[in-house]
């Protein structure tokens, strides 16, 4: 796919350009505990300063319900910002507005300001799109270019994201080329074997991915809390452990076509099984086909891939010239049960094939368990944006770029 690029938007010094970022980090109260996505936006950043452009950063954090919410402003941001950068980012208390417009005239060719979580205005995020629009157009105000570069967000359609990139000049940033470029060679020229690493709680979220997948890869490895709804489709008890009744089915109807296209499904032998979910749970490991006849019974809960899982596969993932993962394959916030998510992204750090690991929350949980960003061939910053780009889906994001 082609897009638009910084060139093509001429000579940008003394330029003022809007960057849309995902500076959407996990964020508790007011500490930042993954800084990734900050860091993955300083290239064009640094590019741009160097170049002599004005700069103004958007981005939105978590979910606010379109009014201004402390918990869920972007100051941190700016403050991490400015010590990666080594250079002052003026941080703006508001998106639209006097303030945002005096800030943004007072700039001075290299200097970075970051306006308040878009968020915080409904706008942003309507479903009316003329709401949007409206929103975009003040935006659109504050700037002469407009340069997409969130590429966690390029998914969705909102003002910020789509609208804006159609009423100024616009191209995608450096991390939307690259993630774009790594995104291609997992689509179109993927070495095989091919091996798909699906964890995370919830496969409904999957489902869409997993379908395409079958068409594609060679081997799927399935962990996290979707696979008591994979082994419920095979007819096994999975105790209290989380379960989606209703895609039971659809899952069904996966294992049979991976069957027909000599797909490999691999699912966890065996399964950490605790008494509730907590750190200090009591807890023992089963047969994945015999979770009830755990020590805990109808009331044990499935929180972690067991060792002889875990162990299954990384030698799947070591025998693959390209890997994707995303999602944990267990609890992994809790040491008891976090083994079978070390044990997988060990694995991707040691193969030799190309391995990128899809998402936030699998990014996070990398650098959580002690991993470095170096040890993988390319960490996504966007989840739902790589999913849905696996999954063929159009992304408006992207599309509007082209
Ligand atoms: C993400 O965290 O995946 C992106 O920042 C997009 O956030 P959203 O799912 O709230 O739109």
């Amino acid at each position: 796919m082609f897009m638009r690029t910084i060139e093509s938007l001429g000579p940008l010094k003394s330029k003022t350009v809007i960057i849309r970022c995902d500076l959407n980090v996990p964020l508790s109260d007011g500490v930042i505990s993954d800084d990734g996505r900050i860091r993955a936006s300083l290239s064009t950043i640094r590019e741009l300063r160097e170049a002599g452009a004005r700069l103004v950063l958007i981005s939105h954090l978590g979910r606010p319900k379109g009014v201004p919410d402390a918990e869920y402003s972007l100051r941190p941001v700016a403050e991490r910002m400015s010590e990666l950068l080594g250079a002052p980012v003026r941080f703006v208390e508001e998106t639209i507005g006097d303030a945002a417009s005096a800030a943004v005239s007072e700039l001075s060719d290299g200097e970075v300001v970051l306006l308040e979580n878009l968020r915080f205005t409904a706008a942003e995020t309507s479903k009316d799109a003329g709401e949007r629009r409206e929103f975009a157009e003040r935006l659109a105000s504050l700037g002469d270019v407009f340069i997409s570069d969130g590429f966690g967000v390029v998914h969705r359609q909102q003002a910020s994201v789509y609208e804006l990139a159609q009423l100024l000049p616009s191209a995608a940033g450096r991390l939307v080329a690259a993630e774009l470029d790594v995104l291609q060679r997992l689509t179109t020229d993927a070495k095989r074997p091919y091996t798909v690493v699906l964890g995370g709680s919830k496969v409904s979220d999957k489902l869409g991915v997993i379908a395409h997948l079958l068409e594609r890869v060679d081997t799927l490895l399935i962990g996290g809390g979707m696979v008591f709804t994979f082994l419920a489709a095979q007819g096994h008890s999975v105790a209290a452990s989380l379960l989606e009744t209703d895609q039971i089915e659809t899952v069904r109807g996966y294992l049979d076509e991976a069957e027909r296209r000599g797909v490999r499904i691999v699912l966890p032998v065996d399964i950490v099984v605790a008494e509730k979910f907590a750190a200090d749970a009591a807890h023992e490991i089963v047969p994945a086909d015999a979770i009830e006849s755990s020590r805990f019974g109808a009331e044990g809960l499935g929180l972690d891939i067991g060792p002889s899982s875990a162990t299954a596969f990384a030698a799947a993932i070591s025998q693959s010239e390209t890997v994707f993962w995303n999602g944990p394959m267990g609890v992994f916030e809790i040491d008891a049960f976090a083994a079978g998510t070390r044990t997988v992204a060990r694995a991707l750090t040691e193969t030799e094939g190309f391995t990128v690991v899809g998402g936030g929350d699998s990014a996070a949980a990398v650098r959580a368990l002690g991993f470095s960003d170096d040890q993988f061939g390319h960490i996504s910053t966007g989840g739902g944006a790589s999913l849905e780009y696996l999954e063929g889906k159009s992304l408006p994001g992207l599309e509007v770029l082209a």
